[in-house]
């Protein structure tokens, strides 16, 4: 079984920067990752794999993108170990409505923790935070296979 699956939505290319910064990650953390951008086919078969991280850009005043919309409808159920990443602009229209597609998938997906909300592009100084969240999955996830033992 493969452990992760990191599937996003990306336009201009930020959040998928933030994928991929994830993924390196995850597999430095020793743990196995396939990468599905949301809107390509064939959607995969989450049930497939032990976790998912689900990543969206937030669009027209918090909205989440039809697309991930959609896949979030094609995987048709809400998996176990859900965690969540999103890129935005505070300039549309504040903190209230910042990164507020991933928000809500945190909230549908009763993800056990925060979702990362990065501003536009990762590179530079929120590297580290992207870093540090995705540490914090692994050691979650970790800490949950240890239970599981
Ligand atoms: C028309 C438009 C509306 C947007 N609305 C929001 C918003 O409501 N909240 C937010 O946090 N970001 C908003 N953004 C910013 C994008 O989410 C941000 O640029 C994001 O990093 C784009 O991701 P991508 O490069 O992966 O496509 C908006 C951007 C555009 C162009």
């Amino acid at each position: 079984m493969v452990p992760f699956l990191i599937a996003y939505a990306s336009w201009s290319g930020n959040t998928e920067e933030v994928a991929e910064i994830i993924e390196e990650k995850l597999l430095q953390g020793g743990i196995d990752v396939v990468v599905h951008r949301i809107g390509t086919v064939p959607v995969p078969d989450v049930r497939q794999f032990d976790a998912m991280i689900i990543g969206s850009f937030t669009w027209d005043r918090g909205a989440t993108p039809d697309e991930v919309k959609d896949f979030v409808a094609d995987v048709g159920y809400k998996p176990e170990h859900v965690y969540v990443f999103g890129t935005g602009d505070t300039q549309f229209g504040g903190d209230d409505l910042f990164c507020n597609a991933a928000v809500k998938l945190a909230w549908f997906y009763h993800s056990a923790i925060a979702p990362l909300k990065i501003e536009q592009s990762p590179r530079g100084s929120q590297e580290q935070t992207v870093i540090e969240w995705s540490k914090g999955v692994v050691q979650h996830w970790k800490h949950l296979h240890a239970l599981k033992c």
